[in-house]
This record gives structure tokens, C-alpha cells and sequence, in this order.
């Protein structure tokens, strides 16, 4: 007997078998403790959690037929259709059917005579599921038709079979993770779509979105890769290059002709290009004494530290808070399960290979800056940064980077520049806010952290008789004016060709 509650998606074939599906949880002592299930998102299956789960459950579960293992079955579906008693019905059906080019592997058909309808069963090959939905259309709009059987793969057919042509679209955005973890992802999702079906969103508007997120993110690749760059010179040989990428954080390197610091490492399906781009501008090179540093603990921001193989400087509660897979982790929101489900998909679809271990900062003279506590210094390229802990607004444990001397401030994910931020970039991003209401885990805390952090660089910016830069975790390099952030200087657009 297992403590943890297990979740298993269930076929339903006919009113009734939800249940009968309790009776046998019931039969074996395992308790209910939640049922996901709407007819109008898919008729054919439901998703169940249970606690007090056996092995004989399993068995049970298992020999009523009940449980959906797999999301690619064979490419068939098997359809009724109720006929009028019309001379040229059927004839009818198989010219569209001809026309459409559906490919008929079963018919049955047999008159009864007691019986005000006629009934005939036609089992479709459903390999071009465009046709296939064309067909289907056409005898939605004339005949009553039951779908009997499906099968995967075919996107779009019905509403019946929504769930599994769902799995099997973003199946690719799960980069070879098996039918187990694709059926609890999608377990996982439509738990999110029922939560916020609650709050007035329309779930399919839901299903839609994160199939969109996932796909952003597939198509910003490769020879599709791009980034919006800005470098500023610090000294003749010191130089900050700040790189944003087409979905999520900023990568920042600052180089000197002996050491290269890298600021986070954007998400690590983007690796790859990153390191191409690098290559390009001659950054991070092998060369140099190579330093890294992650902010936090969001996949944007770290989620390429396994790739580039370095023990990153990082928080302690970082590291812990990517093994608790959740990204509200010690914060007011911490029992939210939207948050948890969020980590976990934007990780998954983001390839993310976080760190596993930190490196500790050196001590640092000063106990404050501004409202905020300093937990250590950081050297490289002849700066010392003061390394400031965050109050906690947007993630627990988040650090920023200060040195005044440079005239660098990097405020990452709580101090950003909104407008700087391009509209496809701002529309990837709504999906965030659209699953956790706000990207801050502690929204008080984030106005204040926000505040905190412009009062600093706004003092900075004062005394300094040169420009002061805030490097925000997302949009372009800024600098204070009029009381407002603006974005510095020139952006250009560096593509791989
Ligand atoms: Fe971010
Ligand atoms: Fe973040």
C-alpha cells in the first residue's frame, strides 16, 4: 500500500462507468479524492485521484478495462450512424465518403424492420485526419451520429476524442518523456483548466494557450532562433553584452580579456543557439576564466546551467527550491496548485536541466544596501558586485547584483522595464500570468521589492556623473530618466544567418 495519492486517467465508455469506476476504488479501500470530468471538454475520460491505492486496486482497475494507458493506439474510429429510411442514404454517404477520400476498413449494415431508423457502422482509417474531419463534418450536419471507438492522432475530430489528440499534439513538447508522463501532464493541465474554468476562463481557451507556449517555443529554434542584443563598454577591454532571447530571461555576459561572467542562462531548450551566439561574438570562449552566475530559480533564468556544466554562484534556497519542483516554494503562495503545475510544465517544455549544487559567494563588508540584506560579493572582470538578497516578491531566495563603481545593477525579475519588452515577447509571457494570476509569488512584497530597488538605482543614478544600468530579467538594458526606466541606447536584432 502506497501513501501517496495516485492518479491514473480512466476511460469512460458509456453513462455509468464513473460509477462503477468508484465502486471498484471502493471495493478495494481506496478512497476518492478527486474526479476531473467534463463532457463538453471530452466525453471518453476522466481523471481520478486516489488515495489508500493497492496493487489489488491496480488489478481491479485493470481488469474492468478502465484504465488509459497509452495515447497512441491504433489510427481507426469507429462510427454509428442513425439513417432515415431513405432509398438513397447510404449511397450518399460512401460518395462523400469517396469524395473526402476516407479510407472505409468496416461496414455493417442491416435493415430492421421494426425499427423507425436504420443503423450503419463505418470504422474509418483515420491516418489523414483532415479528411476524416471533413467527412465527419458533412455527416454531423445531415445524420445523428455516435462516435463507438476512437483512436489517437487525429487532431481536431471531435470533441469526444479531445483529451488524447490533445496528448498526442503536445506529446512533442515533451522531448521524449513516455505515454506515463504525457497521461499525468495532461492530468496535471486539466487540473489547471477546471481551477480556472472556476474564475470564469473558458478551458479550452486554457488547452489552447499552453499548447501555444509549448509551440512558441519549438519554433523559436535553430535557424528560427533570434535575439535582441545591447552591449556597453566599461572600460576599454570590459564589456556587457545583454542577449534577449525570443521566450523568457535575458542571458548577460560580462567579459574582460581574462574572465567571462555569464548572468543566467535563459531557458535550456534555447542552449544550443545561445552558445552559437556566443561563438559569433566571441563570448564565453574557452579562454577565458569562466564564472556563472544564476538570480533564481524560474526555468528562464536557470534552466540552461546542466548544459553549460558549471557549478553556478546561486542562493542556497535556489537549489532548494528546484528540488521541491515548485516555484512558489517558502512563499504565501507555496500550497498553490497552479504554481507547481506551471514549474513543472514550463520545465518540461523547456528542456530544463537546472543546477544541482551552488558555489558560496565571498563575505562582503557590508551587512545593507538600501532595504535590502547583502549575502555576499562576487569578483570577476576586476568588479566586485555586491550580491543583495531579494525581500522574496517575485521568488524566495532571488538575488541581484550591484556594483556602483561599473554602474550596474542588475534587479532581474523585479525591477523590469515593461515597455522595453517586445509584444510577442509580452504575449508569451501572459500564460504566467494567466495560470498564477501574477509571476510574483508574494505581490505585496513584489510592489516593495520594486520600490526598494528603484530607490537605490534612483540615488545611484543621482550621484553618478556617468549612466547607471538597470539589467532587468527580461526587455532591454535601462536607464533611469525623468523618474522612469528607459531603454539604453541602441538594440540590434542578431539572427544565426
Ligand atoms: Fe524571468
Ligand atoms: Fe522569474
Amino acid at each position: 500500500m502506497s501513501s501517496k495519492n495516485f492518479s491514473f486517467a480512466a476511460k469512460i465508455k458509456e453513462s455509468g462507468d464513473i460509477r462503477k469506476i468508484i465502486s471498484v476504488i471502493n471495493e478495494y479501500n481506496g478512497i476518492v479524492k478527486k474526479v476531473l470530468y467534463n463532457s463538453r471538454i471530452d466525453s471518453s475520460i476522466a481523471f481520478f485521484e486516489i488515495a489508500n491505492f493497492s496493487s489489488d486496486l491496480m488489478t481491479g482497475l485493470i481488469k474492468a478495462d478502465y484504465i488509459l494507458s497509452s495515447v497512441q493506439e491504433p489510427l481507426f474510429i469507429k462510427i454509428k450512424i442513425h439513417l432515415p429510411r431513405r432509398a438513397r442514404a447510404i449511397s450518399e454517404i460512401l460518395t462523400h465518403a469517396d469524395d473526402a477520400g476516407v479510407i472505409i476498413t468496416l461496414m455493417e449494415f442491416d435493415t430492421q424492420e421494426a425499427k423507425k431508423d436504420d443503423t450503419l457502422v463505418l470504422m474509418l482509417n483515420a491516418v489523414e485526419s483532415q479528411s476524416v474531419k471533413a467527412f465527419l463534418d458533412y455527416l454531423k450536419t445531415t445524420y445523428a451520429i455516435d462516435i463507438v471507438e476512437y483512436t489517437p492522432n487525429n487532431e481536431d475530430l471531435d470533441n469526444t476524442i479531445f483529451y488524447i489528440t490533445y496528448a498526442n499534439r503536445i506529446r512533442r513538447f515533451a522531448h521524449d518523456q513516455g505515454d506515463h508522463f504525457v497521461l499525468s501532464f495532461l492530468a496535471d493541465i486539466t487540473s489547471i483548466a477546471f481551477e480556472l474554468k472556476k474564475l470564469g476562463y473558458d478551458p479550452e481557451d486554457i488547452f489552447m494557450k499552453i499548447y501555444e507556449n509549448g509551440e512558441t517555443l519549438n519554433n523559436t529554434l535553430g535557424e528560427n532562433f533570434y535575439a535582441d542584443y545591447q552591449v556597453i563598454q566599461l572600460k576599454p577591454d570590459t564589456s556587457l553584452h545583454c542577449f534577449q532571447l525570443p521566450c523568457g530571461g535575458n542571458v548577460y555576459i560580462l567579459e574582460n580579456a581574462t574572465e567571462s561572467l555569464m548572468i543566467d542562462t535563459g531557458y535550456g531548450i534555447y542552449h544550443d543557439d545561445i552558445m552559437r551566439m556566443c561563438q559569433h561574438f566571441g563570448l564565453w570562449q574557452n579562454d577565458k576564466k569562466k564564472k556563472l552566475f544564476i538570480s533564481h530559480g524560474d526555468a528562464d533564468h536557470c534552466g540552461g546551467a546542466g548544459y553549460i556544466g558549471m557549478v553556478p554562484y546561486s542562493h542556497p534556497e535556489t537549489i532548494d527550491l528546484i528540488r521541491s519542483g515548485n516555484r512558489a516554494y517558502k512563499s504565501v503562495t507555496e500550497g498553490s496548485k497552479l504554481e507547481q503545475i506551471y514549474t513543472t510544465m514550463i520545465g518540461t517544455f523547456s528542456k530544463w536541466l537546472p543546477p544541482d549544487s551552488y558555489q558560496k559567494f565571498q563575505p562582503s563588508d557590508k551587512d545593507k544596501v538600501g532595504a535590502f540584506p547583502v549575502f555576499g560579493s562576487l569578483k570577476a572582470c576586476g568588479y566586485t558586485f555586491t550580491v543583495l538578497e531579494s525581500h522574496g516578491g517575485h521568488q524566495y531566495g532571488q538575488l541581484f547584483l550591484l556594483n556602483e563603481e561599473a554602474g550596474l545593477f542588475f534587479t532581474v525579475d523585479s525591477c523590469l522595464n515593461l515597455k522595453s519588452i517586445s509584444p510577442e515577447r509580452t504575449k508569451y509571457n501572459q500564460l504566467a500570468d494567466l495560470f498564477m494570476t501574477s509571476v510574483n509569488v508574494d505581490s505585496d512584497l513584489a510592489r516593495k521589492e520594486r520600490k526598494d530597488l528603484l530607490e537605490i538605482a534612483s540615488d545611484l543614478t543621482a550621484k553618478s556623473d556617468k549612466p547607471f544600468y538597470i539589467c532587468c530579467g527580461h526587455g532591454a538594458i535601462s536607464t533611469i530618466k525623468d523618474g522612469k526606466l528607459a531603454a539604453f541606447g541602441e538594440t540590434t536584432r542578431y539572427t544565426h544567418s
